[in-house]
């Protein structure tokens, strides 16, 4: 089994190189599942009805999201569909879920509390989930990590390594070349990178960035549209018998 993870989608940049590159990827590789990281899919900000629909005709399984899980009302409308799931280590009162399932692969999305505004520690929503016998119960797990620091990322992983077949970071939208199936065989990246603008901080106009740098006044961030667009991804080859992961191919793509 083939699962493709594509890093956080970016505004209408993010959505046309996704529609570019998923029917390339899967015309050179078997793909039998695609989830991608859709908290900024909708001009940089959340995700709407109809960018979900756009995406899901894109091509894609299952959509995780973080930290701009709720910047669109209209989320509200789609969070407890079977295909999109918010961070575990939210408010339990709040909407949505943070587990994914079929019979063979479950996913989940969780957020970590370094420099960002997170209701619950990621290690106990990861202890509930040892104790309820979650890492037994799937062939595959994969966790969307949405985290600032690369040392929790890692402190995580290390946490969870044997216990889950991928460990894969979003949030900073920017690749890292750190790669690497972990001692007891999880595979790792701190961060799988963004898909986007390429010319843009994270996705976002340089010129508003560099206004507010340059005035210090407050400046609402635009995200950019233009080409080139970066690609960024990441896709698992696990072995049909034994779910282990025997290859990956890393997609950082430059597009004109
Ligand atoms: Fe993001
Ligand atoms: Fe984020």
């Amino acid at each position: 089994m083939n699962v493709l993870f594509i890093g956080d989608i970016v505004s209408s940049a993010g959505r046309e190189v996704v529609k570019l590159m998923i029917p390339k990827i899967k015309s050179e590789y078997k793909v039998d599942f695609v989830i991608a990281n859709a908290e900024n899919s909708a001009g940089g900000f959340g995700i709407t009805k109809k960018v979900y629909k756009e995406l899901i005709e894109a091509g894609i399984d299952l959509f995780t999201m973080g930290n701009h899980t709720w910047d669109n009302k209209e989320v509200l409308e789609i969070i407890n569909n079977e295909n999109i799931i918010r961070p575990i280590n939210f408010f339990p009162f709040m909407p949505g879920k943070g587990i994914y399932f079929n019979d063979i692969l479950a996913v989940v999305n969780i957020q970590g509390r370094t420099f960002l505004d997170t209701p619950i520690s990621p290690i106990i929503s990861i202890k509930e989930l040892i104790n309820n016998g979650f890492f037994d119960k799937y062939k595959v797990i994969i966790m969307d990590f949405h985290g600032e620091t690369t040392a929790e990322k890692m402190s995580i992983a290390y946490y969870l390594d044997g216990k889950i077949t991928a460990f894969i970071g979003t949030h900073t939208h920017v690749q890292t070349n750190d790669y690497r199936i972990l001692p007891n065989g999880t595979f790792y990246i701190t961060d799988v990178g963004m898909c986007g603008a390429y010319n843009s901080i994270i996705g976002f106009k340089v010129e508003k960035i560099m206004e507010k740098l340059d005035t210090g006044l407050y400046n609402k961030f635009e995200p950019e549209k233009s080409k080139p667009y970066i690609f960024c991804a990441v896709l698992l080859f696990m072995d049909d018998k034994t779910y282990k992961i025997y290859d990956f191919k890393i997609f950082n793509e430059i597009i004109k």
